[in-house]
């Protein structure tokens, strides 16, 4: 049988491995109730991830299924980079002609494909739409606004985002349902987070990973750090400073710090980091949960774990100068590092962000009206 939705979606950086897995077994659930409306999708990793630990082992963990396409973009400049998702992806799109694409977050794959699609007159669902830092020196920022700009469905998080698009113009119709959206009248929703979906079913396998004891670590006895993001990792004064700030923050406590790839080749020409910090590879999903989760604190600049730290209840302190994830910060749980004073323990419920469900309400509304 033909499918009412043919989609092709588009992964390439590690969120975003994570972000299709509940998407794609979403479809599954739907095309299991409904078999007289199948949806489908063409898998494309556009290869801006491209390690082991940055790519392959999120396919292993989460059995999400080998991609129909993998484009070896690779590592580059922003310029670079876009412009060879933009043009390799332009040539499966052309090939297979799907009825739309679906982009993840704010990377360079995701504003690569969105606009490759874009100008193909393809429409583009962009899921996690209306985030905002208000940076436009962040290469995600520019990324995210593009991207939602082109696209015709806006699957948003949280209540900030559908006010943030409101405040760029975006009309937020009532109707969730029918597929009648374009990029000039495009539907913008309140679907819930995805990623709390994945913790949900990885927190299950995650509770059973060795990895405290392979760093002898007892329960809430550690902190945790990560450090990526281009703002904090390029500027080798900034670098330094974040440094001093984990290493005040840490009081000689064991702090565990799985290194991404970038931040790892800055460290080789020079480590600020005290010695109770506990230098390591990137880490899979399990055992990054199972760290995060034991964990007496969170210091981190990625979105992904501030949000789950915020679900899983371990204070955070976020390593930049604004956040996304503004509830976060609101409910006590997440602390800018600039305005923090000293231990929070807060308390405040940490439910928005939905219930868990997002992705299958984006494949009703995706398969709704065909
Ligand atoms: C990208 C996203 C960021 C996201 C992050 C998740 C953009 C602009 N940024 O940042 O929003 O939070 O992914 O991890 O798209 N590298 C490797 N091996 C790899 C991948 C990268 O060594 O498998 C190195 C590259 O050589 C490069 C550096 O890591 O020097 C940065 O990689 P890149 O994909 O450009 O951006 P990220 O920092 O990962």
């Amino acid at each position: 049988m033909r499918p009412v939705l043919r989609a092709a979606s588009i992964v390439g950086a590690r969120p975003q491995f994570l972000k299709y897995f509940p998407l794609a077994r979403a479809a599954e659930r739907h095309n299991m109730e409904h078999p007289q409306k199948p949806v489908s999708d063409i898998l494309i990793h556009t290869g801006q991830h491209y390690d082991y630990a940055m790519s392959r082992i999120f396919f292993e963990e989460l059995g999400i299924r080998e991609p129909e396409y993998h484009l070896g973009v690779g590592s580059g400049g922003h310029g670079a980079q876009t412009g060879e998702v933009m043009a390799r992806t332009e040539q499966v799109l052309i090939k297979e002609r799907p009825d739309m694409v679906i982009v993840f977050g704010d990377t360079n794959s995701t504003l690569g494909g969105a606009l490759a699609a874009s100008k193909l007159h393809i429409p583009v669902a962009h899921i996690e739409a209306g985030l905002r830092s208000y940076n436009k020196k962040m290469p995600e920022e520019v990324n995210r606004v593009l991207t939602d700009h082109v696209s015709s469905y806006l699957f948003c998080p949280g209540e900030t985002a559908i006010g943030n698009l409101r405040k760029e113009g975006f009309k937020i119709r009532s109707d969730s349902g029918g597929g009648a959206a374009s990029a000039d009248n495009p539907l913008v929703v309140n679907v819930g987070d995805i990623m709390h979906e994945v913790l949900l079913h990885s927190m299950e396998i995650a509770g059973k990973s060795p990895v405290l004891d392979s760093f002898s670590l007892k329960s809430k006895g550690y902190f945790l750090l990560t450090l990526h993001r281009a703002e904090n990792t390029d500027d080798p004064e900034r670098f330094r400073e974040i440094a001093s700030f984990v290493n005040d923050v840490s009081g000689g406590k064991t702090v565990i710090f799985p290194v991404h790839p970038r931040t790892g080749k800055l460290l080789e020409n020079g480590n600020p980091f005290g010695e109770n910090i506990k230098i390591t590879g990137p880490m899979g999903h399990f055992d990054l949960l199972k760290l995060l989760s034991e964990s007496a604190l969170v210091l981190t600049d990625s979105g992904g774990l501030q949000k789950e730290a915020f679900w899983l209840e371990v204070p955070c302190i976020t390593l930049r100068e604004e956040t996304e994830w503004v509830e976060t910060v609101e409910s006590g749980w997440n602390i800018l590092y600039k305005d923090y004073t000293g231990p929070h323990s807060p308390s405040a419920p940490n439910t928005c962000y939905g219930d868990g469900k997002a992705a299958g309400r984006i494949i009703s509304v995706l398969a709704g009206g065909r």
